[in-house]
């Protein structure tokens, strides 16, 4: 059996935990690939709340067994903090030992290289995630599998931080001591050691067995590092393709791959953004929509929906399925705009060129609709918004197969 990918289409915070929530009811395996503690979602079960960060989805269900795989950056500290909130996680959750370890070291140079970038600062979530990965990348990171042995592990770091003394210096990093290093690495080895493990094999194991496989995305295609709107993005691959380094498995072992997106849309941090509307209808959206950070608490930025970077990312993820989230946040608008080409260095251009800076969009404009709001057939939905869905569909290349028509798990229509 292959394993289904639910993926991001946009620049993240698409409503992908909805659907992911739902598909981990009755998964097997759930298993993260890339990012770290910048993604995050809130489920409520129950009545109550759960904070995901760097946890799979599945840990809400308890017959699922959760994988952190080897793409994913992260941080023992932010981690165990997450745990705090599940009492039985025992035989349930594993974490690559290839997975590299984002150590507080890491936030602390993100915040300090922004501040030093001003205007030009990316807008990060401070958390760490560039500097993580530009060690993995450079070849100087750790794994979360030298965790097992942290006297070998602290020598290590220490070494790091003798050789980079000077670029520590230079943005005021206050560095622990070996002392405060060795009792900061135990206690991430006691907390974590039976969770650590060779999650390759595991995930190997379940898709020779036709276990029911989900992989959950981060962040969105849009601030993939090879892809997205360069330099504005995340530092790992967010698309489909990061799902079979991230894990360990191979394009062939990839099923049906769902694609997120809102109705709309929405980015945090900085970088270019074509659609983004700076009158009322984006506050509108921001308020209605509440697009504020999950994560920082950041206001989002909002904007059209975006149908020439939403074709680009079903073509880069290999999309089958459109799931179209929040559509009755739309509701009440008289018109409607949807980006459907951009005007780029003079010319009318239908694809995402290297940069999205000083990109016109070009709008076509619908009919808006009084209500949509909990509606869970297509044919009840109005008219409008019937025709709306499908000029998304026809202009992004996917089937629009689930729509969203309110937070609550039953109000979604499955075409
Ligand atoms: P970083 O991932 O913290 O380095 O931030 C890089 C960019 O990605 C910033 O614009 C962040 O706001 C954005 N970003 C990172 N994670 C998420 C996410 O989960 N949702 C939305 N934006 C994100």
């Amino acid at each position: 059996m292959k394993a289904d990918l639910v993926v991001g289409l946009q620049w993240g915070d698409e409503g992908k935990g909805k659907i992911v929530d739902h598909l981990a009811q009755r998964a097997d395996v759930v298993c993260r690939f890339g990012g770290g503690h910048n993604a995050g979602h809130t489920i409520v079960v129950d009545g109550k709340k759960y904070a995901l960060h760097l946890v799979p989805s599945g840990i809400l269900n308890k017959k699922a067994i959760n994988i952190v795989g080897n793409g994913v950056v992260l941080s023992p500290k932010d981690f165990i903090k997450e745990l705090e909130q599940f009492e039985d996680i025992k035989g349930r959750l594993y974490i690559s030992d290839k997975a590299h370890l984002l150590l507080p070291y890491h936030a602390q140079i993100d915040k300090a290289k922004e501040k030093l970038k001003g205007d030009k600062a990316i807008g990060t979530t401070g958390k760490g995630i560039g500097p993580a990965y530009g060690d993995k990348i450079t070849r100087v990171g750790h794994r979360v599998g030298e965790l097992l042995n942290p006297k070998k592990l602290t020598n290590d770091i220490m070494e790091y931080f003798r050789i980079y003394k000077p670029i520590f210096e230079a943005l005021q990093i206050e560095l622990p001591n070996k002392d405060e290093l060795l009792d900061e690495l135990t206690s991430y080895k006691e907390a974590l050691k039976d969770l650590i493990t060779d999650t390759t094999l595991m995930v190997w194991e379940a898709l020779d067995n036709s276990k029911n496989i989900l992989i959950e995305g981060a962040q969105g295609t849009m601030l993939d590092i090879d892809h997205g709107t360069y330099p504005y993005v995340t530092s790992s691959t967010t698309i489909s393709a990061g799902a079979c380094s991230g894990l360990g498995i191979s394009p062939k072992n990839i099923g049906k791959t769902i694609g997120i997106a809102k109705a709309y849309c929405t980015r945090v941090g900085n970088g270019p953004f074509p659609s983004e509307d700076l009158g009322e209808a984006g506050e509108y959206l921001r308020q209605k929509g509440h697009e504020f950070g999950t994560t920082t608490g950041r206001p989002r930025r909002c904007g059209w929906f975006d149908a020439v970077a939403t074709r680009h990312a079903v073509r880069l993820n290999g999309v089958d399925e459109i799931a179209l989230m929040k559509l009755d946040v739309l509701d009440g608008l008289d018109e409607i705009k949807v980006c459907v080409g951009y005007e780029f260095e003079g010319k009318k251009i239908n694809y995402v060129p290297y940069t999205l800076e000083n990109v016109k969009p070009i709008y076509k404009s619908f009919k808006g609709w009084s209500k949509s709001k909990g509606i869970r057939e297509f044919e009840k939905l109005p008219l409008e918004a019937k025709d709306y869905i499908l000029a998304l569909e026809e202009l992004s290349g996917a089937k629009i197969g689930i729509i969203s028509t309110s937070p609550d798990r039953e109000d979604t229509i499955i075409r």
